[in-house]
C-alpha cells in the first residue's frame, strides 16, 4: 500500500483513496494530493475542489495551466520540514566556513594543508525568503553567532536579523552578504534571480547555497561567476533538471557541492492529519487551510 494512503487511512479508515493511474471513477474525485504530476492530469476531474501539494513547494501546481481557477491549491507544513532544513543549511554553512569539502578531497591525496577562517560573527550570511522555512533558518544561524541579513517581499521584523524587503532594498541586502542562502518560492518574480547581476553585488569571496528550486539559478551565470572569481563556490540541492543529467558541467566542478534534493523531505505520517483536515474542510464547503495565493504565486 502507498505510504500516503496508509498514513491517511490510519487517521480515518473511512476515506476512500485512489492512486493514479488506477482511478476508477474520475467524477468521484473531489480532493487530490500531488507531487510533480503530469501536465493536464488535473483537468480530468470535473468535481475536483482542492489539491494539496505533498510538500512545502507548490510551483508544480501553479505552473499547471490546466488547473481550473476554482480549484483551491494548498500545501502542508511540518516542524520536521523546518528542522531538516535547519540541519541542512547549518551543515552547509559550517562545512563552507571550515573547508570540510576541501579537507575530504585533500585526504584522498594525503595532503596536509590548513585553510584559514575568520571569526564566526564576521561571517555575513544573507537569507533570501523569510517564510515558513527561511525565517526559522535565519533565526537559527543568528543564534549560532553569525551575522545574518534577510530579504523578503514585504517588510519583516525578526529578532537578531537585519531585514530588507523588496527589489528596492535588494542591493543593500546583497552588499551585506558573503554567503547567500536561497529559500524563496519559485514564482515569475523569483525565477532566475540567482544570476550574474546579483552575484556581482555580493561581498566577495561569495558562496551561494540553493535549497529552494533549481530554476532560481541561471546555471551558466554560476559557471561564469566561479570561473571569473566572483564566487568561490556553490552548494546546491536543487536543479532545473532532476536528476542532474550526467553531462551537466556542475558535476566536474570541485567548488560546486551537489546533493540530490534531500534538504528537507515530507514524511506522510507527519502531515497526514493536515491533509485529512483539509479534505474534510473542502467537502464541508469551508475550504482548506494554507491556501496558496495564486496572484502572489506562493
Ligand atoms: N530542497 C528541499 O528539500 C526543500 C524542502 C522544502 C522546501 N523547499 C523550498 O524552500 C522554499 C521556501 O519555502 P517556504 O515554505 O519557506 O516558503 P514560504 O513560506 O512561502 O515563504 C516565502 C518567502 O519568500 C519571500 N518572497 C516571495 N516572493 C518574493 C519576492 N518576489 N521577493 C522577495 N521575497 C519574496 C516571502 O516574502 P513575504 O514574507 O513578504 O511573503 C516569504 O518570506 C520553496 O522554494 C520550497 O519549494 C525546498
Amino acid at each position: 500500500m502507498s505510504p500516503w494512503k496508509k498514513a491517511i487511512q490510519k487517521i480515518d479508515p473511512e476515506i476512500e483513496i485512489d492512486i493514479w493511474p488506477a482511478i476508477k471513477n474520475k467524477e468521484r474525485i473531489q480532493f487530490a494530493i500531488c507531487w510533480n504530476q503530469p501536465d493536464h492530469l488535473l483537468d480530468n476531474f470535473p468535481n475536483l475542489k482542492a489539491v494539496s501539494s505533498l510538500g512545502a513547494g507548490v510551483d508544480h501546481l501553479l505552473s499547471d495551466e490546466s488547473l481550473p481557477e476554482s480549484v483551491d491549491i494548498c500545501r502542508v507544513y511540518s516542524h520536521s520540514l523546518v528542522q531538516q532544513m535547519n540541519e541542512y543549511i547549518t551543515g552547509a554553512v559550517i562545512s563552507i566556513r571550515r573547508h570540510f569539502a576541501r579537507y575530504i578531497r585533500q585526504k584522498d591525496q594525503q595532503q596536509w594543508q590548513v585553510h584559514g577562517r575568520g571569526q564566526v560573527a564576521g561571517s555575513r550570511i544573507g537569507v533570501m525568503g523569510l517564510g515558513a522555512i527561511g525565517g526559522p533558518v535565519a533565526g537559527r544561524l543568528a543564534q549560532l553567532g553569525y551575522s545574518v541579513s534577510g530579504w523578503s517581499r514585504t517588510s519583516r521584523d525578526l529578532n537578531g536579523i537585519n531585514c530588507f524587503a523588496g527589489r528596492g532594498e535588494l542591493g543593500n541586502f546583497l552588499r551585506n552578504t558573503q554567503t547567500l542562502i536561497c529559500l524563496l518560492p519559485l514564482t515569475s518574480e523569483t525565477e532566475g534571480i540567482l544570476n550574474l547581476d546579483l552575484f556581482k553585488q555580493m561581498q566577495p569571496p561569495g558562496w551561494i547555497i540553493n535549497a529552494a528550486r533549481g530554476n532560481h539559478l541561471v546555471d551558466e551565470d554560476l559557471i561564469y561567476a566561479l570561473d571569473s572569481g566572483l564566487l568561490e563556490g556553490a552548494w546546491l540541492d536543487v536543479f532545473s533538471e532532476e536528476p542532474l543529467p550526467g553531462n551537466h558541467p556542475f558535476w566536474n566542478r570541485p567548488n560546486i557541492i551537489i546533493t540530490p534534493h534531500i534538504a528537507s523531505l515530507t514524511q506522510p505520517e507527519e502531515v497526514a492529519e493536515q491533509i485529512v483536515e483539509n479534505y474534510k474542510r473542502t467537502l464541508s464547503g469551508m475550504g482548506p487551510r494554507k491556501v496558496v495565493d495564486r496572484t502572489k504565486g506562493y
